[in-house]
């Protein structure tokens, strides 16, 4: 081996290893500048001779390339999400509902990290997919990202292949600097630690990820027999000395009032974490009693999350605004005496409709509670009697629009109060405001402020509009620089590209949400042959009602939406779909979603070679046998499990019928 070779392995060496007792073990034994040195040199001879760069280098936690998008990745097992408890009550129940199903256990629990749930793939120990959990089953490709957090090991303590799962946070250290920075350069701040690790997990330049310090704590792995554990804390452990950060706070109760105890505890003392916690996980310990109790359709039947209450406080109300959303339904919106909750400053909360303004004895000029619902969204909870003042008002809705001064209409089995005008200019910037939002055409920097002086300029009347705008439009509008519109210029031209659910989701057809626009895109692919389709193909489609139906073929024919469509085409916007066909990643439909246990010994190949294929194929293969096991593949001197199987007439494969399924499929 060449000396530089060598050297090149004794830096890779060191830097990982002063890099886990930095930020896994928080113990580290060298000073930071010898870390920056050697971390250089790396970097240097990495420039001057590419050939020595790989991927598992420690230079790759500085970030790399930009990326144009995420990659769309089929999880091998859905990412479930937890149920949750928000008393004593529903956690008693809980606890009961175990211990009728499988008798007395014994918990493990968990702080609840407020962050993004990722999940994280190893083959032969190397770090080699990172994913969100986007729907559960199909991630976003973020391992670039997720490179830059220095907590992820690269490379594990032992060639092991499986699956990690665990919470990626910004500390609120971080968070606090992050927000300072955005401030003085006049950029709108993030409200949470939450959003913010959200926001720097979706950038596509994996070098300003790097820049943004989070952090993550590893919490399940999908497959116990990997690490041979018998229990949540046998695997939390072992995932420790495999270089991974968990969370060291956790606990083993005996009961649920040793849990309810640890809930208290933290309860208290959860402001004093360098980290946001949003609740208190309690899982049942034993692995074995887990699979007993197996899975509803979204979560586990072993454990739940308890949610801590929402922080309440109070604040005056000084008025009622209305609002009017792009499909016309008037809300009544509180105007708050600004106050501080749950971390961001809260001056305005939805008050929904005006029956419950009247419920709740809503006046102009009360005191009230709010609090945040979920933590996210501000909500007036209720008013304070005591201190109501005499001259407070009673509100009533107007009976007709405040932007068109059209007749409001109370649609029958609806609360809300409608606005039927179809050119009724509030609902227009509303919709002008959606299509241009993330889960639409994404049209970065171009806001609702903005998007309101262009409408009120009468520079765009309809969404195509926004694709003939020029710098020189931009420029005349308030705090708008030279930089600022070339860059929303840019962002406008490369939204032309965007895969066509984006531009169907983006059109604001009534009923069309997020999803269905994905299943027309990918069912369709071009916007040309859905004006060719009909209302019974459609509902044929799994997931589109009549509903969507009859809306979607009735916007299609509308003679003003046919020419907007052609005024987009004519600016080149993209009306093809162009993300990757959901049917046509990775698994097999035959072994997908099977539940697979392998037992006894295998003569033509390894038990992890026979799991990684099956795996491949989308099963999950797991160590015990219960109701819902699938499928038991037995080898020579299969015992008890293969008895169990027996009894519970669950199917039986011996290798050669298991070789016969791969050379099928293979
Ligand atoms: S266990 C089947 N443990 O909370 C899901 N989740 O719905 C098993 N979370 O999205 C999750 N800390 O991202 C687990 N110690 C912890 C956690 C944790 C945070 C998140 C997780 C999930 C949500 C629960």
């Amino acid at each position: 081996m060449g000396e530089l070779q060598s050297r090149v392995q004794t830096l890779h060496r060191l830097l990982h290893q002063y890099n886990y007792e930095y930020h896994v073990q928080d113990n580290p034994s060298v000073p930071d500048s010898e870390y920056d040195q050697l971390l250089h040199e790396l970097i240097e001879i990495e420039q001057n001779h590419p050939e020595f760069k790989t991927a598992d280098s420690p230079t790759v936690r500085i970030g790399g390339q930009a990326q144009s998008s995420f990659e769309k990745k089929r999880h091998d097992t859905p990412m479930l999400s937890l149920s949750n408890a928000f008393s004593e009550e529903d956690l008693r129940r809980f606890d009961q509902r175990i211990r009728d199903a499988v008798g007395q256990v014994e918990y493990m629990c968990e702080l609840k990290i407020d962050g993004l749930a990722v999940s994280l793939k190893y083959v032969d120990g190397k770090f080699v997919q990172g994913l969100t959990r986007g729907d559960g089953t199909i991630g976003e490709d973020i391992t670039e990202n997720l490179k830059t957090i220095q907590a992820i090991p690269l490379t594990l303590k032992e060639s092991i292949s499986f699956e990690v799962r665990g919470e990626a946070y910004m500390p609120r250290q971080s968070f606090l600097k992050l927000n300072e920075q955005k401030e003085k350069n006049e950029e709108q701040p993030f409200a949470n630690p939450r959003n913010a690790a959200a926001g720097s997990l979706r950038q596509l330049d994996s070098k300003l990820a790097a820049s943004r310090k989070l952090d993550i704590f590893i919490y399940s792995i999908n497959d116990f027999t990997e690490l041979d554990a018998t229990s949540q804390s046998e695997a939390l452990d072992k995932l420790d000395q495999l270089g991974f950060k968990t969370n060291q706070e956790r606990s083993k109760a005996g009961s649920i009032n040793d849990v309810i105890d640890y809930i208290e505890y933290w309860t208290e003392k959860r402001e004093s974490l360098v980290y946001d916690i949003d609740g208190i996980v309690i899982k049942v310990n034993q692995i074995e009693l887990q699979e007993e109790m197996g899975f509803t359709q979204k979560s586990p039947r072993w454990a739940i999350a308890y949610k801590f209450p929402a922080e309440e406080v109070v604040s005056q109300l000084h008025d009622i605004e209305l609002s009017i959303g792009r499909t016309g339904v008037v809300t009544p919106t509180a105007i708050l005496e600004p106050v501080r909750v749950a971390g961001t400053t809260v001056s305005r909360a939805s008050l929904h409709n005006e029956d419950l303004i009247h419920e709740k004895d809503i006046r102009i000029g009360d005191h009230v509670v709010i609090k945040k619902a979920g933590d996210i969204i501000p909500e007036v909870v209720r008013v304070i009697l005591d201190r109501r003042p005499d001259d407070a008002k009673t509100y009533h809705m107007p009976t007709h629009c405040p932007s068109c001064e059209h007749e409001l209409v109370r649609i029958e089995g609806e609360v809300a109060l409608r606005c039927i005008n179809p050119k009724c200019q509030a609902q227009l910037v509303e919709g002008l405001i959606h299509f241009v939002s993330r889960q639409a055409m994404n049209i970065d920097g171009l806001g609702t402020k903005i998007i309101e002086q262009l409408y009120h300029n009468h520079l765009i009347k309809d969404v195509a509009d926004i694709f003939y705008l020029t710098k020189e439009d931009l420029l005349p509008l308030e705090r708008m620089g030279e930089k600022k519109a070339q860059n929303i210029i840019n962002a406008i031209e490369k939204s032309k590209a965007q895969s066509l659910e984006h531009l169907l989701f983006g059109l604001g057809i009534r009923h069309l949400g997020v999803k269905a626009s994905r299943v027309l895109a990918e069912e369709y692919e071009t916007m040309d042959q859905l004006f060719e389709v009909t209302k019974a193909q459609l509902i044929e489609i799994h997931d589109i009602g009549e509903k969507l139906a009859q809306s979607l073929i009735t916007y299609l024919e509308n003679e003003d939406i046919q020419s907007l469509i052609k005024k987009l085409q004519q600016q080149n916007v993209n009306m093809t779909f162009k993300g990757q066909k959901l049917s046509n990643v990775e698994g097999h439909p035959e072994l997908s979603g099977k539940t697979i246990v392998l037992t006894g010994k295998l003569k033509q190949m390894t038990r992890s070679e026979a799991t990684n294929w099956l795996k491949l194929q989308g099963a999950k293969v797991t160590s015990s046998v219960t109701k819902s096991t699938d499928l038991v593949i037995a080898g020579e001197d299969a015992g008890s499990k293969l008895t169990k199987a027996k009894s519970f007439g669950t199917t039986i494969w011996n290798e050669q019928e298991l070789i016969k399924k791969q050379n099928e499929i293979n």
